[in-house]
């Protein structure tokens, strides 16, 4: 592996270059329907932010100016996909605008067969309900929360098999995401091949930080694999940013499209399955193979769980968009808008110490807690103290993926998560730079003020995914010192 040298590798052959050399990233699109933004006063923001239960996600929106809590079915759509809903065939079974999307999907993925779930984790609780019996264990680079959860509600384990240097914040390495190749072959001898349905990997490694994977590593995986007669998945939700590392790190894909890198990528798999919430900025999911045998085993789950088999769950409109966004999800002016306006944040924060996770990734910059709050603990749940923080002094929103992210153990005890982050994720082509300037001067006000930021404890915690819907409050008056010396700074400013 090479390391990164800090502007190059990320300059695509395309890219706008500025008299002053300046890095800025270019919108290849321009905004034709626009939405309308509140930004309230910091007092407000702060009732707010309590009546949510110090939870970002159960803000409400009008309360929001940058919502970058996710990129879920929240990316911006084309005037193509939004033409293409108008068409739309609505018959219950043998729709037209089924086939048009099963045409795409096997244009570009590669697959014959597809089957429609109504979004990715749908997908991943059909996979779990036929792959995974009890006591086995699923080996992955690394987990997504519904991932986990619906292995685990099948009787099966996740092991995560990231490489030692996966979890380092400041980093030049290219392909965090990779699997162990080791750790694989160390797993399979100890648990045995019959223990392990399938080996998971998941493109543009969601909670570390959108790092992306190697093909070079996909294919030792794929040998592995196939020494021991295991199939492979591959989560495709966030390929586009995986592809377009691939394409900038990866010497031997540099002159490669991103259709023919998709491609690669998914030959090496089994079974393929996305929200279509990420990948093609629509929404719905869908599970792809090529395998006959393995799409009638997940076949008649369709029906019973989604819907009947031409629509499983999603509406035809969107099934149209879908269409439309999956085969512009390997269109390079696409892909790369959201990477490099990433890459902007990420790197303007870095160079003012600002502890992020570096290199910048796909799917939003992502805040180090820890680093950022080193005077709290795991179980001050520094992540969401510094999400509510970022909320209460902006209007942005982000999301907090630490500890409340994680589960309670068996035993009840919190278990503190491996990294402590505030994701900020970048819907694709939503922000303008302008406000993008805007998240970073107010990161950057609550760095030199992190001293005054505090912990938070649960006032109502749910068992599984508890960070969707739990209420927390803030252990002592921190936010209302935090509100003070905001006003001592900005005077009447928002
Ligand atoms: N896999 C990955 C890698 C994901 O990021 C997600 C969702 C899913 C599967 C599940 O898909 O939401 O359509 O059911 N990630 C969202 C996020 C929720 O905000 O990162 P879904």
């Amino acid at each position: 592996f090479f390391t990164i040298q800090p502007t190059e590798i990320f300059m695509s052959n395309e890219t706008i270059k500025m008299t002053s050399g300046e890095y800025v990233p270019i919108e290849m699109h321009k905004v034709r329907v626009v939405q309308k933004l509140n930004l309230l006063p910091i007092e407000q923001r702060l009732k707010a932010m309590e009546d949510a239960g110090f939870n970002t996600f159960l803000l409400q929106n009008r309360d929001v100016f940058m919502d970058m809590l996710t990129d879920s079915g929240t990316n911006a759509m084309s005037d193509q996909q939004i033409a293409s809903m108008m068409v739309a065939d609505d018959a219950y079974a043998g729709s037209e605008s089924f086939n048009r999307l099963q045409e795409v999907v096997e244009e570009v993925l590669g697959t014959e067969y597809f089957l429609p779930a109504h979004q990715g984790r749908a997908a991943e609780h059909i996979i779990s309900q036929v792959f995974v019996k009890k006591g086995d264990i699923v080996p992955m680079n690394f987990h997504f929360t519904t991932t986990k959860a619906h292995i685990e509600l099948a009787g099966g384990k996740v092991a995560e098999l990231f490489t030692d240097d996966a979890l380092e914040i400041k980093s030049d390495k290219p392909f965090k995401g990779n699997m162990d190749i080791g750790k694989l072959k160390d797993l399979i001898k100890t648990h045995g091949k019959e223990h392990i349905p399938y080996i998971r990997m998941e493109a543009g490694t969601n909670l570390i930080g959108g790092q992306p994977f190697s093909v070079e590593n996909m294919r030792a995986v794929r040998k592995v694999a196939d020494e021991n007669g295991i199939m492979i998945v591959l989560d495709i939700s966030l390929v586009c940013e995986n592809m377009y590392f691939i394409k900038m790190r990866e010497p031997e894909f540099m002159d490669k499209s991103p259709a023919e890198i998709l491609r690669t990528l998914c030959d090496l798999s089994d079974v393929i399955y996305f929200s279509a919430r990420k990948i093609s900025c629509s929404r719905g999911g869908g599970i792809a193979t090529k395998n006959k045998e393995l799409y009638l085993k997940m076949r008649d789950m369709i029906p019973l769980f989604e819907g009947f088999l031409t629509y499983g769950g999603i509406s035809v409109r969107e099934i149209e968009s879908m269409a439309v966004g999956m085969r512009e999800a390997v269109d390079w002016n696409v892909i790369r808008h959201s990477p490099e306006f990433i890459k902007y944040l990420v790197d303007s924060l870095d160079k003012k110490g600002i502890p992020v996770i570096t290199p910048a990734g796909g799917l939003g910059c992502h805040l180090d807690a820890r680093g950022f709050l080193p005077h709290l603990s795991s179980f001050d749940y520094p992540a969401g103290a510094l999400a509510a923080a970022l909320y209460i002094v902006s209007g942005v929103r982000g999301m907090e993926r630490g500890t409340i992210s994680m589960d309670r153990d068996e035993q009840g005890n919190d278990v503190p998560s491996e990294v402590e982050l505030l994701r900020l994720a970048f819907p694709r082509r939503v922000f303008t730079l302008s406000q993008v300037k805007y998240a970073e001067d107010r990161i950057e006000w609550l760095w030199k003020n992190r001293e005054l930021i505090g912990g938070l404890r649960f006032t109502e915690e749910p068992k599984v995914l508890r960070f969707f819907v739990g209420r927390l409050e803030a252990s002592s008056d921190w936010p209302q010192k935090l509100l003070a010396k905001f006003r001592e700074d900005f005077g009447d400013s928002l």
